[in-house]
């Protein structure tokens, strides 16, 4: 399997694959190579991926914009307006938006929310984790910790699945329609949540070069953004926080009940096995990286999950150990213009969740052989997670 992958350039599917290995391997043999069967370079060093994400002249790619006609007014307002796929001046004003979104969410006690949750459940001793945690948990945190009603936060939730269909790279007939379904809904309803409070008049206030209606359309399209990133990249963390807790009960590890000892477990996690693997850009001049130069329009492919193995950085890169030091050091959570800004939050999610299963449950356990996975390749996602407590 590592064989066929390697000749690949890029992992193409998540299932059996020893990513760990494929990983080493690239940030030490390709840290930036071009992929002719994908057309486009491919960054695998710790360095060449600091370097392109730290770049002013690499861009985010936008995902297609179906034809004109197609997708309703408040759809391709979403478009235009998400933080995570705009570039230059739009991007600025949007990462403000979202960093003061961000600061309106109030910590929530992760232990009432897993319980409501799990009181869903018929039976402990077997259910889908990814359906009842992983889809649930990170999208009503931050509803709560927003305020949003129980019956505003059941529609959200409810409807992540359509939701986020405004991020697919290409878009089916199916899915414009159910886009075109939900969003005006969303719209509406995270409008009136956003005129209740003071955040448009705060936006303008530090932002004084765009309109009261710029600032609410903003405000109302990066808190989709909020929901969408949740939604994927928390889920596909809290299903691998759950199958190392239940690995490290197997290899009998002793699991300490405090706060200090998660926090480096969920660190050396993000690392080693990160919820998400890659991200995009497009070069808007010619960039020189390495002793490479990527020609302007070229379309490079930067791979998080390879520069968190590079031996440069991580002494033995695959061995799992929370102890290293420098695991924090990862690059899961991006670099630059575009870096994450919910690290903590999601870091936090995961230390509260694991703690809640341990100090609760004592352990969870794994009800499944094998784990199959979307076929999204960037953020790393199980179908399904048969678990017990
Ligand atoms: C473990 C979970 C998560 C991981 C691993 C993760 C990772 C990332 C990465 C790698 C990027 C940068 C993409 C790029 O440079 O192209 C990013 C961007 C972003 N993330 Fe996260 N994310 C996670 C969860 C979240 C959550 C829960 C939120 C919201 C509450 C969030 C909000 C954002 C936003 C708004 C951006 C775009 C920032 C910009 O383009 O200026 N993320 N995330």
């Amino acid at each position: 399997m590592l064989h066929i992958i390697m000749e690949n350039l890029i992992i193409d599917n998540w299932n059996r694959v020893d990513a760990i290995s494929f990983y080493t391997y690239q940030s030490i043999h390709n840290p930036l190579v071009y992929s002719k069967q994908h057309s486009m370079w491919v960054a695998n060093s710790y360095a060449c991926c600091k370097s392109i994400l730290s770049s002013e002249y690499a861009r985010v790619p936008r995902p297609g914009i179906p034809e004109s006609g197609t997708l309703n007014e408040e759809a391709l307002l979403m478009l235009n307006n998400l933080a995570r796929i705009s570039n230059g001046d739009q991007h600025y004003h949007a990462r403000m938006a979202v960093r003061l979104l961000y600061d309106c969410i109030k910590a929530v006690s992760i232990g009432p929310i897993m319980d409501s949750l799990l009181a869903t459940v018929n039976n402990h001793a077997e259910f889908d984790w990814v359906a009842v945690i992983g889809k649930q948990l990170p999208v009503v945190s931050i509803l709560k910790g927003l305020s949003f009603s129980d019956e505003d936060c059941g529609w959200v939730v409810k409807n992540m699945p359509a939701l986020i269909k405004i991020m697919l790279p290409q878009k089916t007939k199916q899915d414009i329609e159910d886009i075109n379904e939900v969003i005006p809904r969303y719209y509406q309803l995270s409008s009136r949540y956003i005129h209740k409070h003071t955040i448009t008049d705060q936006l303008l206030k530090c932002d004084a070069t765009i309109s009261r209606s710029e600032a609410s359309g903003l405000l109302i399209c990066n808190l989709l953004g909020l929901f969408i990133q949740s939604y994927d990249a928390c889920r596909a963390l809290l299903t691998i926080a759950a199958t190392t807790l239940a690995r490290l009960k197997t290899e009998r590890v002793s699991i300490k009940a405090d706060n200090a000892f998660f926090q480096k477990l969920i660190d050396e996690l993000l690392r080693i096995d990160p919820p998400v693997h890659n991200t995009r850009r497009i070069a808007s001049h010619d960039l020189q990286v390495d002793d490479k130069v990527i020609k302007e329009g070229d379309a490079i492919l930067v791979v998080l999950g390879a520069a968190n193995m590079d031996y440069m950085v991580f002494d033995s890169p695959e061995r799992f150990d929370i102890e290293r030091g420098n695991n924090s050091a990862h690059l899961t959570f991006g670099l630059g213009g575009h870096a994450c800004i919910a690290k903590h939050f999601c870091r936090d999610m995961a230390v509260q969740t694991s703690r809640y299963i341990v100090d609760r449950f004592g352990e969870i356990n794994i009800h499944q052989q094998n784990i199959s996975y979307e076929s999204q390749l960037n953020v790393k996602m199980a179908k399904r997670l048969m678990v017990g407590l």
